[in-house]
């Protein structure tokens, strides 16, 4: 189902089956080894702002995307480091059907409602064009911005590996967004990051 959901992207969402809020999605098994030499995934990374809208962010890339940003990794430790280990960060991904949760210690993604957020990051019109869209979250204290930054450049790099196009964003209406995702006390929306693949 979640193929199918980042396959057909936004433009025929609303014909997709609606899910309610708890809806499990599993994820395929994230790809750990190989990949661009770390040394030339910095040296290429970029923010890009070309995305072609037809062609969608496949599971086994989505599933790497959600791992490298805010997975466990083989230590059982999170992909990035937080502040007294605190882990006070969420993840959430976009879709026109609703909004989800990424489940780090279970690789999974929860829905949490079924609200098409993606319009409340659309300042800037190339938005539209992205297939995938992250949007970061954090408590106010303890470093949670720090945190979303490590989370959001691990990001960068794996699009810098893969050729992927990637731009974090602040340019977006967080007001609704913390009003529409239900946070946990102290928490509120921080960046958007959309992803897809470069107009060829
Ligand atoms: C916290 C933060 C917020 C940003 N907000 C936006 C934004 O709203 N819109 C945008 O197009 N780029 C945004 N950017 C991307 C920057 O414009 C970009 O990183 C900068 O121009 C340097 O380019 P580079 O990432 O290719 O090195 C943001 C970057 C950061 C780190």
């Amino acid at each position: 189902m979640m193929k199918k959901i980042f396959k057909v992207g936004m433009l025929v969402g609303a014909l997709l089956p609606c899910w309610g809020a708890g809806e499990v999605q599993a994820l395929p098994a994230p790809g750990v080894t190989g990949g661009m030499p770390l040394m030339e995934a910095i040296v290429k990374r970029q923010s890009a702002r070309d995305f072609d809208a037809g062609r969608a962010i496949d599971d086994q890339t989505l599933s790497e995307i959600l791992w490298v940003a805010w997975g466990i990794n083989a230590r059982g430790k999170r992909t990035i480091p937080t502040s007294r280990g605190l882990q006070n960060m969420q993840l959430f991904v976009l879709t026109p059907d609703g909004t989800w949760e990424y489940d780090g210690p279970g690789h999974k993604l929860v829905k949490v409602n079924d609200k098409n957020l993606i319009p409340l990051c659309e300042k800037q019109d190339f938005v539209k064009t992205a297939p995938l869209h992250l949007v970061y979250a954090c408590k106010d204290d303890r470093g949670g911005e720090c945190h979303v930054g490590s989370a959001y450049q691990n990001v960068y790099l794996y699009c810098a590996s893969r050729g992927l196009s990637a731009v974090v964003r602040a340019m977006i209406d967080k007001d609704a967004l913390n009003r529409e995702i239900s946070l946990p006390e102290n928490h509120s929306v921080i960046v958007h990051q959309c992803i897809g693949w470069p107009v060829k």
